[in-house]
């Protein structure tokens, strides 16, 4: 099961980034061009929650109980959490910064349903999921990236 949620957790990625860009790419067309807010800029921010909250929900059992999660992994001697990349990368900075992640997305969301003007609305969930973009982008491991390295897909090695 817990390689099934690992190989779920890595494909909403990419769910999760294209939404992210086509809700950015919405919201800047409607706060550009002065468009009414509609059903289907609602829709595209409500599928941007709701796979992000179902990623965060999958990776917190990963954190947890995962094949490196916190209640299943003692430390080797002389290690700490923060001085070692390694774990300082899984244990803090992924699960927190994309924990902000998905609270902008939240808030991104939220301002479909405030009871304030649609340019508002377009403006502000532009930078909040601009910024959520660019914090989830941050906190991928990449193929290329040191230490924590994981595939585009899962399986491709
Ligand atoms: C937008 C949100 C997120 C994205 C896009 C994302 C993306 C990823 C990716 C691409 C991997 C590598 C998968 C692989 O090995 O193929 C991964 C692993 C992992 N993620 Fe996330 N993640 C997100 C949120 C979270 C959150 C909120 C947590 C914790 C609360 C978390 C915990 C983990 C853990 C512990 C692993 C490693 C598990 C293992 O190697 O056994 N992730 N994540």
């Amino acid at each position: 099961m817990e390689t099934g949620l690992l190989h779920i957790h890595s494909v909403l990625r990419w769910v999760i980034f294209f939404l992210l860009i086509v809700s950015i790419v919405k919201a800047y067309s409607g706060w550009m061009n002065k468009k009414v807010f509609g059903p289907s800029d609602r829709k595209v921010w409500l599928f941007t929650l709701i796979f992000s909250h179902l990623t965060f929900l999958v990776g917190l059992y990963l954190l947890f109980l995962g094949r490196f999660g916190v209640l299943n992994t003692t430390l080797p001697e002389g290690t700490s959490v923060m001085k070692d990349k390694f774990f300082r990368f899984w244990w803090v900075e992924h699960p927190f910064m994309m924990l902000i992640a998905i609270l902008l997305v939240t808030l991104g969301y939220g301002m479909a349903k405030k009871p304030v003007p649609d340019s508002t609305k377009f403006k502000k969930a532009f930078w909040f999921f601009l910024i959520a973009f660019i914090l989830v982008i941050a906190a991928i491991p990449w193929p290329f990236r040191d230490v924590v390295a994981r595939p585009w897909f899962p399986g491709l090695h």
